[in-house]
This record gives structure tokens, C-alpha cells and sequence, in this order.
């Protein structure tokens, strides 16, 4: 059974660092930026190998999300990816299998933005599209973010009602 390891970014050394951030920019097909990068940071990151090499990754970082009057700490799951050699062997639910038993133990609730390819794989996992709106709490106050609608996913997530609003940061707020 392919290993999965679980570090925190503070375990992860130059080279492992590297060939994580590898991967990532293989598996989107450069569309990875510095700032996705730095979104996936600071939290818990899950790796599978395969002879030596990290073929999987997904991370788990703290977020606010704000929903009503209600402020929740979320585990906002980043970074899921395969290498594209490796789809569809289940790698990407034996990452996500990791980041969603931390999200369930030790958050609120589990939240995500999905790719098109990631849809399919977290509506399989159980995951939620949040169908109301979207925001973000700017500088300059709460902020819809029509664009991100449709794409966010939860998990663990009762009730509610109105925009489900994410801390603010620098490139993709959700
Ligand atoms: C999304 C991604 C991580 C899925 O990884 P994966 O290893 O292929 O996923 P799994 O093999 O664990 O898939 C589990 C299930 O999810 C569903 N699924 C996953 N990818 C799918 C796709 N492209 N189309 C349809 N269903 C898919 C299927 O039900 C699949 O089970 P099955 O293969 O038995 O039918 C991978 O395609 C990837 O790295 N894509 C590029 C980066 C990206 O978009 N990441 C997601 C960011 S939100």
C-alpha cells in the first residue's frame, strides 16, 4: 500500500519542500502560483510516495470562515494533487482520506475550492457544494465573490444561511 506521511510545513525540509512544490506545478500544468503555494503553508501536508518520490499531496491550513453570526474554524483543505501519470488509482482519495481526519477531529468544518476534476472526486468523498454565496472579508469589508460560487465545497458544516465569507489574503481568497 502506497505510504502516506504526514508532516507539518515546519518537518518538511529544502529538498522535500522542493519536490512537493514540484509535483504541484506538474499537476496543474503550471498554473500553480507562488501564492497557491503559499496558501498550502503553515498548516499539516499529506504525502504519498511512491519509490521515493511524492506522487500525492494535500494540506490542511487553519481558516475563519464567518457564516451569519457564527465564526468557524475551519480546516480549508489546499493542494490536492496527483501526478498525471498517476490518476484514477485512488491516490487522490488516500490524500484527501488524510486531510478529511483532521478536518473532521480538529475543526468546526472542512472547506475547499474545487477544480473541475476535484468536483467529481469530493462530491464521491461525501463533500457539500455550498450553494448560497460566497465573500470574503477584505480590507474594505465583507466582499461577494460571485466568481468562487459553485465552486467551494464543505464538510461538517450544519445550518446556516446567507454568504459563507473566508478570511481575506493575498491571490485566490477561496
Ligand atoms: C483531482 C485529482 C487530485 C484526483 O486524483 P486521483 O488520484 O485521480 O483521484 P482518485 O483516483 O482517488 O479518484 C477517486 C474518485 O474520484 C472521482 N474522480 C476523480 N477524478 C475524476 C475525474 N477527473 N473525472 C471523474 N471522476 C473523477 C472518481 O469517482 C474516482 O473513483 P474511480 O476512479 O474509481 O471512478 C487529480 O485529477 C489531479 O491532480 N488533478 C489536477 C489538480 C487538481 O485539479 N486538483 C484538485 C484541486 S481542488
Amino acid at each position: 500500500m502506497t505510504p502516506v506521511r504526514t508532516a507539518s510545513t515546519a518537518d518538511l525540509d529544502t529538498a522535500e519542500r522542493a519536490a512537493v512544490r514540484g509535483l504541484l506545478d506538474l499537476a496543474f500544468d503550471g498554473e500553480f502560483a507562488d501564492e497557491d503555494w503559499d496558501h498550502a503553508l503553515g498548516g499539516l501536508h499529506f504525502i504519498a510516495y511512491e519509490d521515493g518520490r511524492p506522487v500525492a499531496h494535500a494540506a490542511v491550513v487553519q481558516r475563519r470562515l464567518l457564516l451569519g453570526d457564527r465564526t468557524l474554524r475551519c480546516g480549508y483543505v489546499e493542494a490536492v494533487a496527483v501526478h498525471p501519470g498517476r490518476r484514477r488509482h485512488g491516490l487522490g482519495g488516500l490524500v484527501t482520506a488524510a486531510a478529511e481526519r483532521v478536518v473532521d477531529r480538529a475543526y468546526h468544518l472542512g472547506a475547499l475550492s474545487a477544480s473541475e476534476d476535484g468536483h467529481a472526486l469530493y462530491t464521491t468523498r461525501g463533500w457539500r457544494l455550498w450553494d448560497g454565496p460566497t465573500a470574503v472579508l477584505a480590507p474594505s469589508g465583507v466582499t461577494l465573490t460571485p466568481e468562487d460560487d459553485g465552486s467551494v465545497f464543505t464538510r461538517g458544516l450544519s445550518g446556516g444561511s446567507g454568504p459563507l465569507v473566508c478570511d481575506w489574503r493575498d491571490g485566490d481568497v477561496w
